[in-house]
């Protein structure tokens, strides 16, 4: 017995006609063709099926598809493939047979733009990896967060010397006008 739900799924609205009970990840591999969501164990234990709902990562392979109708869906796929995340896992090693390297990445979204080793640690407590033994990624989410960081003191940098620079500039103007 299929049915109707809606939902936005990465960023777009989404109307799928599957079965209330189907598992979310089928759902995305299948109906969607976002295979970028892996399955792993099957049964909620080794994060490599992980999206987020509303923000918030979750096994996709114990979610049935009812459970997602009105919510907001974000797969890897929705990360376009230019998430500052995609790219520090390839330079820093925290990808190598990539079976676990989406739901990673997908829980590393989900604690935000400053994690601390800890926050990494226990949001990525989840999500198993038979490669790289955790430090590669964790590098890579560390260097992600500093790559951020050292945008945004660059950023800053910038518009404080175009404000510095408008300041300096206006009493030359005014200097000019009374000199008159
Ligand atoms: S495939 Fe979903 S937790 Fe392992
Ligand atoms: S990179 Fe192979 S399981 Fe993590």
């Amino acid at each position: 017995m299929r049915s109707m739900m809606r939902l936005t799924l990465n960023g777009k609205r989404t109307t799928l006609d599957v079965h209330p009970l189907k598992r979310l990840l089928d759902v995305l591999r299948e109906e969607c063709a976002l295979t970028g969501t892996k399955e792993g164990c099957g049964e909620g234990e080794c994060g490599a099926c992980t999206v987020l709902v509303d923000g918030v990562p979750v096994n996709s392979c114990l979610v049935p598809a009812a459970q997602v109708a009105g919510a907001r869906v974000t797969t890897i796929e929705g990360l376009d493939g230019r998430h500052p995340l995609q790219g520090a896992f390839v330079e820093h090693g925290g990808a190598q047979c990539g079976i676990c390297t989406p739901g990673m990445i997908m829980a590393a979204v989900a604690l935000g733009r400053n994690p601390t080793l800890h926050q990494i640690r226990v949001g990525l407590a989840g999500n198993l990896c038979r490669c790289t033994g955790y430090m590669a990624i964790y590098r890579s989410i560390a260097a992600t967060r500093e790559g951020i960081n050292r945008k945004d003191r660059r950023e800053r940098r910038v518009k404080r010397s175009h404000s510095q620079r408008s300041k300096n500039d206006r009493p030359r103007q005014f200097a000019g006008k009374t000199s008159r």
